[in-house]
């Protein structure tokens, strides 16, 4: 059959078998030839030194097993120091002159030039920070007033992204200190003003309303909300026999161990309580344990409240005695005193006994009664 085959005039004769032979024969040796050098070690130069390397080594390769030494840099912080060995520049390889990449395979002959990574510094952040404003107290005196509301200033500050370290700092704008004027009244006339707290309470404002009416003294009450709401006859009684009705909070928390909104809370529902009890819409506040700071003064400065602390402290709440008690106010008492006592909060039966022994002893020395209103209006 393949003589018919041969036979055809249209086959070409060079594709006898004998020439398909030689074909194949060559195309063997050349793809043995082909993997004998695919498998033979390379011969190369890595900076200057003739290396034999693996069969399909790679730069990679190279570095990974040290033939290669040239190392990446650094990663500094903005003060110089290592933040990360290695966290640098990678180190640059050139191949026969040019840049090459990690997976370029070496052929023997090529050279290779290594140098190392340069360090890298990290990069910095800008950041603005507020900068507190100080509290200034000037003068001296029961009632205090913000003169100059703080204002925190802005500091612009550059610092490295990694490290935190501060490169510079910049004051953009300044704070603002807050000034607290602590006034006295005007120390002319011989007045003092009598000022109980934590009531109303039963059995005990009573009883001090009915000393100071049978004295004709007027007093300033620095009342709890919550007791004005138990106890709204006591409260209204304050008011009919002319005494200042203010206010001391609604249930005696230290407005420095609370938040603004708290604050604000305690203060304005005991002043609508007063005033829904009384028909009185007081502005004067004394904070329960006398308790504030930068942060309460303002708050209570917002409230549009005239805060009263007090300068003569007999210490009444611990009961140390009624003829204690007296003593001290008497011994301590000077025009413009602001004098500091309670009608509630616990038993007061020295306190209620001390009151018309406090107003006796102060009247022989001279001394007329006001209320806080009236006292601060003489500063
Ligand atoms: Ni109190």
């Amino acid at each position: 059959m393949s003589r018919h085959v041969l036979h055809q005039p249209e086959t070409p004769l060079w594709l006898s078998a004998r020439a398909a032979v030689v074909l194949v024969a060559v195309l063997v040796f050349a793809a043995l030839a082909a993997g004998w050098a695919a498998a033979r070690p390379a011969t190369v130069f890595v900076d200057g030194q003739r290396v034999r390397v693996a069969a399909g080594s790679t730069v990679a390769s190279l570095t990974e097993k040290g033939v290669v030494s040239a190392t990446a840099g650094d990663l500094l912080s903005v003060d110089g120091a290592v933040i990360a060995r290695r966290g640098g520049q990678a180190p640059d390889i050139e191949r026969n002159g040019l840049p090459v990449d990690d997976g370029q395979r070496l052929y023997t002959g090529d050279r290779l030039v290594s140098r190392d990574g340069r360090d890298v510094t990290e990069s910095v952040v800008t950041t603005e920070k507020a900068v507190p404003f100080e509290t200034r107290f000037e003068g001296k005196g029961p009632l205090l007033e913000i003169k100059t509301l703080g204002v925190p200033g802005v500091m612009r500050v550059v610092q490295g992204e990694r490290s935190g370290i501060e490169v510079t700092s910049t004051v953009v704008s300044a704070p603002v200190d807050e000034v607290v004027l602590r006034t006295a009244p005007r120390p002319g006339a011989k007045i003092v003003a009598l000022t109980f707290d934590d009531g109303p309470v039963p059995g005990q404002t009573d009883k001090i309303l009915d000393i100071l009416k049978a004295n004709q003294v007027p007093a300033t009450f620095f009342a709890l909300g919550k007791a004005v709401k138990r106890h709204p006859e006591l409260a209204q009684r304050i008011v009919a026999e002319g005494h200042q009705l203010a206010n001391h909070s609604f249930s005696h928390p230290a407005f420095t161990r609370i938040d603004d909104k708290a604050v604000k809370w305690q203060v304005q529902a005991s002043g609508k309580t007063i005033y829904k009890t009384t028909g009185v819409e007081t502005r004067w506040i004394r904070p329960p344990y006398g308790q504030t700071d930068t942060r309460v003064l303002k708050d209570l400065r917002a409230l549009k409240t005239h805060v009263v602390m007090w300068d003569v402290d007999p210490q009444d709440w611990r009961r140390p005695g009624t003829d204690k008690i007296v003593r001290n106010v008497v011994a301590n008492a000077k025009p413009g005193s602001i004098i500091l006592l309670h009608d509630g909060g616990n038993d007061r039966r020295q306190t209620v006994a001390a009151v018309g022994k406090i107003i006796a002893e102060l009247r022989a020395r001279g001394y007329q009664f006001v209320t806080v209103q009236d006292i601060a209006a003489m500063k």
